[in-house]
């Protein structure tokens, strides 16, 4: 079984308790297993955690299988288990886009107890219009669900637990730390400062306050007075929309943008990728676009992309030559030098 699911707690540290031990009294009641979140028929925007609660603990063993594809069988009986996670089951899934069939067997030693199934959607970095009706959107900062995790963790940070409390001492850094792993992560993801966006106070829990150019120009100032003096925005920022190329939060490509620039520009420009682009060149051919060095100092020998001859956000003249310049020529002379 390949990396489909990173199983996380199954290393758990020698000799180590890892929490204080809780003492409960109440009687448990045994509701089978349940899916807390996703939540069943819901969709998701990000490949991010997959948790179950598995009610019975009569469970020695549970099979997770997405799409056809099994994991190794989770050994969730053993006391440690039990000791540090109790019922719950907490893996990182690796959903294919669409829909995903997922499948939960559990075990008592080699009998099967129960099969669970659900359909996830997932569609990265929608905006949600993409996403059939019949899946609904889902929440893991609901009351039904953060019930499940406060014996364990702090589900009601206080302010000073989340403002200026860089890293692992934030409130939000043990559930969200796989936030920090991509190439490329936010300023204020990098430091945890999740509750600048997210505050505590937001209803639903965490909800954003603000949104887009909003949002963005409170701290990027410098780029907001940049765009104030161009006389032409471009088409997605005059709608002063920001995200549909950021990632809020990382991304594996540079300046946390959801796809790599060309394949990002010709996402909303795809007739630029198929006629002649620039110039004809010799035989007849479109100048290139892509795939070689950009020679203009700017370029700082980075690949050649929209954004050689294009600033993405806007500029003084029509196509926002980086220029500055109308003329064609100029932009050419960048390049080409006689
Ligand atoms: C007990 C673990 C846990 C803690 C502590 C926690 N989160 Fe989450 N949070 C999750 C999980 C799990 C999700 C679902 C997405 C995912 O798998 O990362 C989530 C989702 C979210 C969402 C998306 C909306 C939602 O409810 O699903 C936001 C926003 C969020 N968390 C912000 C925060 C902030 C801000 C903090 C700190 C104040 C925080 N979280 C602390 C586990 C936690
Ligand atoms: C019985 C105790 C217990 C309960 C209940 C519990 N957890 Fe945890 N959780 C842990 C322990 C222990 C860790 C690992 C701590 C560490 O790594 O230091 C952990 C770690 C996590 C992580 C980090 C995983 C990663 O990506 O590395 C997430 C996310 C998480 N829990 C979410 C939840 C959510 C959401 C709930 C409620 C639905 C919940 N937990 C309920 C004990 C619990
Ligand atoms: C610069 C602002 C900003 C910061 C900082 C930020 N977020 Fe977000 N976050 C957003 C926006 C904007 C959205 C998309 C709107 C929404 O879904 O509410 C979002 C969505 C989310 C979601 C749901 C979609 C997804 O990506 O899974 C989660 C979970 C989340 N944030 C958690 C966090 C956590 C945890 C931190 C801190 C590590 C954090 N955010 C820091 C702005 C931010
Ligand atoms: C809480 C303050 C804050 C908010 C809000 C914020 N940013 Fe940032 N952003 C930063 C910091 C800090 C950096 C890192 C700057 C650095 O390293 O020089 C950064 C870096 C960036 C970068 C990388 C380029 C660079 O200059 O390093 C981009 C792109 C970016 N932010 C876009 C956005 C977008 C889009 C939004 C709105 C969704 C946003 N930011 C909201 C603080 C913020
Ligand atoms: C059409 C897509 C698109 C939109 C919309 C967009 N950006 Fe960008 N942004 C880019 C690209 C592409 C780059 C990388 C430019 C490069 O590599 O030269 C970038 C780079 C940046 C940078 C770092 C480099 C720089 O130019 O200073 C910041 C900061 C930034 N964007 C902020 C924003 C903010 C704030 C918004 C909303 C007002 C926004 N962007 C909207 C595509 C976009
Ligand atoms: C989310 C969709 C979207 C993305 C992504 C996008 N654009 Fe645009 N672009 C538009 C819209 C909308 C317009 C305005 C169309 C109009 O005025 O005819 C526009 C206009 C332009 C124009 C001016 C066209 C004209 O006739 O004046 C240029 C140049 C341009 N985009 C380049 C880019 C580059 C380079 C990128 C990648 C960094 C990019 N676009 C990414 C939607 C997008
Ligand atoms: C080598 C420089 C260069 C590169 C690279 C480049 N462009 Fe252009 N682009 C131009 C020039 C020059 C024009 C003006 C054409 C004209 O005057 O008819 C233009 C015009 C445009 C226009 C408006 C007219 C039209 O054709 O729709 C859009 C949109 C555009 N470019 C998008 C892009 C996108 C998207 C990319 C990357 C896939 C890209 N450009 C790469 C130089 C470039
Ligand atoms: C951002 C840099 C850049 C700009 C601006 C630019 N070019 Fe190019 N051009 C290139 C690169 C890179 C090649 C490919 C060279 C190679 O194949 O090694 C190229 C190739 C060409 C070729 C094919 C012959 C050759 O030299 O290999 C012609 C003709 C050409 N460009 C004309 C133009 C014209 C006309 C303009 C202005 C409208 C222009 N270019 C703007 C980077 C640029």
């Amino acid at each position: 079984m390949p990396d489909r699911f990173s199983q996380l707690f199954f290393q758990l540290r020698a000799g180590g308790v890892l929490l204080p031990l809780l003492l409960f009294f109440a009687t448990p009641v045994f509701a089978g297993l349940s899916l807390i979140y996703p939540e069943p028929s819901s969709f998701v925007t990000q490949s991010r955690h997959l948790i179950l609660k598995l009610g019975n603990p009569e469970i020695t063993t549970v099979i997770v299988t997405v799409n056809g594809v099994a994991s190794d069988p989770l050994p969730v009986g053993t006391v440690e288990y039990r000791r540090a996670f109790r019922d719950f089951l907490i893996l990182q899934p690796l959903w294919d886009k669409g829909k995903n069939q997922l499948l939960v067997d559990t075990f008592a030693g080699e009998k099967r107890l129960e099969s669970f199934k659900s359909e996830i959607y997932y569609s990265p970095n929608s905006d949600g219009s993409d996403i059939p009706k019949e899946f609904r959107s889902t929440a893991l900062h609901r009351p039904e669900a953060e019930r499940e995790c406060t014996p364990c963790h702090n589900m009601k940070p206080t302010e000073k637990q989340v403002s200026d409390v860089p890293d692992k001492d934030n409130a939000c850094y043990l559930c969200h730390k796989r936030m920090g792993t991509q190439k490329f992560v936010h300023g204020p993801v990098s430091t945890y400062s999740c509750a600048y966006c997210h505050p505590l106070s937001g209803k639903p829990k965490y909800a954003t306050i603000k949104r887009e150019t909003k949002l963005c120009f409170d701290c990027h100032v410098e780029k907001q007075k940049q765009l104030k003096g161009f006389k032409f925005l471009h088409g997605p920022i005059a709608a002063d929309l920001c995200e549909v190329c950021h990632d809020p939060h990382s991304s594996d490509n540079p300046d946390q943008l959801r796809q790599p620039i060309n394949k990002l520009c010709l996402s909303c420009h795809e007739q630029v990728g198929k006629g002649v682009h620039v110039v004809a060149v010799g035989d007849g051919t479109s100048h290139p676009i892509g795939g070689k060095t950009d020679p203009a100092e700017r370029g700082k020998g980075r690949e050649l992309s929209c954004v050689s001859c294009h600033d993405p956000h806007g500029g003084k003249v029509r196509y926002y030559f980086v220029t500055g310049d109308d003329n064609k020529m100029e932009l050419c002379q960048m390049c080409h030098k006689k």
